[in-house]
């Protein structure tokens, strides 16, 4: 590895001294602590942390967001996966994001269940939870997976088993008052004599999520809502991590792509990172995250690897409940993909945005969209 450089020529190679104070809350510390980073060497990777738009949206009452306050500690040497998990923790617990953690919007039961992963690049380890209750932070438990078992999945009843075994608080209830509210619109428009015929129940469902979409009641980001945050620090390690409560409203048990090594997330320390956000299913059925990382091995850009990705969903969605009017996926889902040089790039099936922090301080990127338009045009 080449030798390390001293704060002032970072801050020269990095952003300009003097810009730094007029750049938005927590940009400043997240500057300066890449400054005074002793990992921060010549020639290594570009030190980066990359995630959904909500890693630079919540704050859960602080004064830094995800990918700041990841940045922040990763620069300080700390180990990425912890960095990147303790970026996360702020999502989990901000009950204002309503598809992760605590206040993630419920199952059709009201139950608040929670799917999270993780992957150490360097140690070559990964642990995950599905359907999760009761626990605020499912990525520590992810980790704790990872930590302390041989497996590299557990879950319902023997994951918040796991979870109470290794002294995480088991709360009754991760609703809060905004999540059940939400719940109970969609109660009601879906189930008002209590029971239908389950094929129109399902359709009637979908519609009435999606039409709650429409309304603006739920953003439509949070109806497939998660959070991915992927990490490279200035040695080329990489690191991964996602968490989620999944697709709102969903039938108990149903478990999406983010706990899935290769669907939600998938890092190979040689290569780089992959995770998602959006439908699940869509995700699942061609673990996209995997097949980007090995499309990087091959040579391809994270760009040109997640539109890859993205193209192949749309080649394999057919059914036309799952179509728009113009024959295109009506759902979207979104790729985060670091390689292990620091390049990075979002991909979305339409227009998105990502959050990034490296030397220049948080901030919100547009994705590469693979078409124009909404999801629901
Ligand atoms: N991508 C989150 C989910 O489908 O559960």
């Amino acid at each position: 590895m080449s030798s390390p450089i001293g704060r002032r020529s970072f801050l020269k190679t990095g952003l300009a001294a003097g810009a730094v104070a007029a750049l938005p809350a927590g940009t400043e510390r997240a500057v300066q602590a890449a400054a005074q980073a002793p990992a921060i060497r010549k020639g290594g990777p570009r030190p980066v942390v990359i995630a959904s738009a909500n890693g630079h949206r919540f704050k859960n009452g602080g004064t830094l967001t995800c990918v700041a306050q990841a940045f922040d500690l990763m620069v300080k040497d700390t180990d990425v996966l912890h960095a990147l998990i303790t970026g996360v923790n702020i999502v989990e617990l901000d009950p204002e994001d309503d598809s992760v953690g605590y206040g993630g919007l419920p199952n059709a039961e009201g139950v608040v269940q929670l799917d999270s992963c993780c992957m150490h690049g360097p140690r070559k380890r990964a642990g995950g939870v599905a359907c999760l209750e009761g626990v605020r932070t499912p990525s520590k438990v992810a980790r704790a997976v990872m930590q302390h078992t041989d497996h590299h999945l557990l879950v319902g009843q023997g994951a918040q088993d796991f979870a109470r075994r290794m002294g995480f608080t088991v709360e009754v209830d991760l609703n809060t008052e905004h999540s059940r509210k939400l719940w109970l619109e969609w109660k009601r428009r879906v189930d008002p004599e209590h029971w239908l015929d389950p094929d129109k129940r399902a359709d009637a469902g979908f519609r009435a999520g999606m039409e709650m979409v429409r309304e603006g009641l739920i953003d439509s980001e949070h109806y497939y809502g998660t959070i991915n945050c992927n990490g490279v620090n200035a040695k080329g390690e990489v690191c991964g991590v996602t968490t989620t409560s999944g697709l709102a409203w969903k039938i108990p048990g149903r478990v999406g792509d983010s706990p899935i090594l290769g669907a939600g997330l998938y890092v190979d320390n040689a290569v780089g990172a992959a995770g998602s956000t959006g439908r699940g299913e869509a995700n699942l059925y061609g673990l996209s995250s995997f097949l980007i990382v090995e499309l990087m091995r091959r040579g391809m850009k994270p760009k040109d690897a997640g539109m890859e990705a993205l193209r192949r969903i749309q080649a394999a969605t057919v059914e036309k409940r799952l179509l728009n009017a113009r024959g295109l996926p009506n759902f979207g889902v979104s790729f985060y993909v670091l390689g292990a040089d620091g390049e990075h790039a979002g991909v979305s099936m339409y227009a998105s945005t990502y959050a990034v922090c490296d030397e220049q301080g948080p901030r919100i990127l547009p994705t590469e969209a693979l078409f124009p338009g909404k999801a629901g045009e």
